[in-house]
């Protein structure tokens, strides 16, 4: 088949490269520029990727980050002979909203965090609300905002930072504010057509810029799949007080996405609460869970889209443990500089390389080129051992100001 896949990100690239090693005809459109099958074009030019898909008769097109599908690019393509595996327009605010999403939660007993959600600003009930709860809460804005809209606080005057900070942010915005919740955090990435759904081996992703979970929240430092400590039993009951009611609500409400779904879980003594819907792959999480995958995804993407999953068979994945460190540029989620020279030993290196903030020069020279450069992934049977070897590629990949955590698939 012939397939656009649209993203200029490391999870775009561990799609193009698994649709790739199933024999299908990949473009990757991501401005990157660095492979024979990439194209140089903006991901949010739908025009110009239509002009190219019909050149190129592409039949599927694949979409990578939210704000595609936000912006509507399943209802660009509809009616016409390309498909786009993601959801209409109209069922986005499950990651688009945050209100909208957990007032869906609400609605079909889904096991989440209490919250109280402002349509209309209101400082004053905020602040009796953040009183109540002596600050431990967390305060969500409304909308899309890259990870950078969620503001966690553990006392009173924190809250009220926080709170401030939101506000001249986002100017009086609409906003959830909801019971802090302590736990491990999960991802559990899933295909479904809103009637039946295969769900991936659940995933972990290191979301903060440094060691020990400390520092700013980052799009993602490290990712590991499976994970020893979610046994049958947990994902027994995230599947009856999450992913189920999930399902039997599309249904109740007429709701027909399709599409890849992530529950974002958090795993607290009170059992699995949903923290978040994301209506596409994660990432890091798609880099482990990709190479880890057994199951053909160009079959499973066929049968969402043509109504047949219910005849599938749960999804496979093989006996490794596999694990994803990113390299980022010093700095990163804040300021950080791009235009290094990337020197890499192939020879040496043990580990696949997934590129991201990265482009060639004139002389076809690879330079850094974002605050996320590239992943190093790898696969063994020990998890030490994994580790040992993802930490010694990182000797053979160099460029200036490189940063990397060195805590990824060691902590929780
Ligand atoms: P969200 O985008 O809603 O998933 O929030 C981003 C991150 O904030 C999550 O991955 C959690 O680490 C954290 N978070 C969100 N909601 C809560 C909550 N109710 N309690 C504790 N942490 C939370
Ligand atoms: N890894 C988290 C996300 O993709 O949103």
């Amino acid at each position: 088949m012939n397939i656009a896949v649209v993203g200029k990100g490391a999870r775009e690239e561990a799609i193009a490269r698994k649709l790739i090693n199933e024999n299908n005809k990949v473009y990757l459109i991501n401005e990157n520029n660095i492979k024979n099958y990439h194209i140089n074009m903006k991901t949010n030019e739908f025009s110009e990727i239509k002009k190219f898909c019909n050149e190129q008769n592409i039949e599927l097109i694949i979409a990578g980050s939210e704000d595609l599908l936000v912006n509507g690019i399943a209802d660009y393509f509809s009616g016409t002979n390309i498909k786009v595996f993601g959801p209409e327009q109209k069922y986005t605010f499950l990651e688009g909203s945050k209100i909208k999403a957990k007032n869906f939660m609400k609605r079909n007993g889904i096991q989440t965090a209490l919250y109280t959600a402002f349509n209309k600003f209101d400082e004053d009930k905020i602040k009796k609300i953040i009183k109540q709860k002596n600050g431990n809460i967390v305060l969500k804005y409304d909308g899309l905002a890259a990870g950078k809209g969620v503001l966690i606080s553990k006392n009173y005057n924190q809250a009220l930072k926080n709170l401030e900070t939101l506000k001249n942010k986002y100017n009086n915005p609409e906003l959830l504010i909801e019971e802090r919740l302590i736990g491990r955090e999960i991802s559990i990435m899933s295909v479904t057509n809103g009637k039946d759904i295969k769900i991936f081996q659940p995933s972990q992703d290191y979301k903060l810029s440094h060691n020990f979970n400390k520092g700013l929240n980052t799009g993602g430092m490290g990712a590991v799949t499976p994970l020893d400590f979610v046994t049958d039993d947990v994902l027994k009951e995230i599947k009856n007080k999450i992913i189920t009611p999930t399902i039997n609500g599309f249904k109740k409400e007429s709701i027909k996405y399709r599409g890849f779904l992530y529950f974002g879980i958090i795993l607290t003594e009170r059992g699995p609460f949903l923290l978040e819907y994301n209506i596409r792959l994660g990432d890091p999480e798609t880099q482990v869970l990709l190479p880890a995958m057994k199951t053909n995804l160009t079959d499973l993407l066929t049968q969402t889209l043509n109504g047949s999953l219910s005849k599938t068979e749960e999804i496979e994945f093989d006996e490794n443990y596999h694990m994803a460190l990113v390299l980022a540029s010093k700095g990163y989620p804040l300021n950080y500089e791009t235009n290094k020279p990337i020197k890499t030993d192939y020879k040496k290196l043990d580990c696949d390389i997934l590129y991201a903030g990265v482009k060639k020069d004139e002389n076809n020279n690879l330079l850094t080129n974002g605050g996320r450069v590239l992943n190093i992934v790898s696969s063994d049977k020990n998890m030490k051992n994994l580790i040992k070897k993802v930490y010694k590629c990182t000797e053979n990949i160099d460029f200036e100001n490189k940063y990397h955590r060195d805590d990824i698939g060691t902590i929780y």
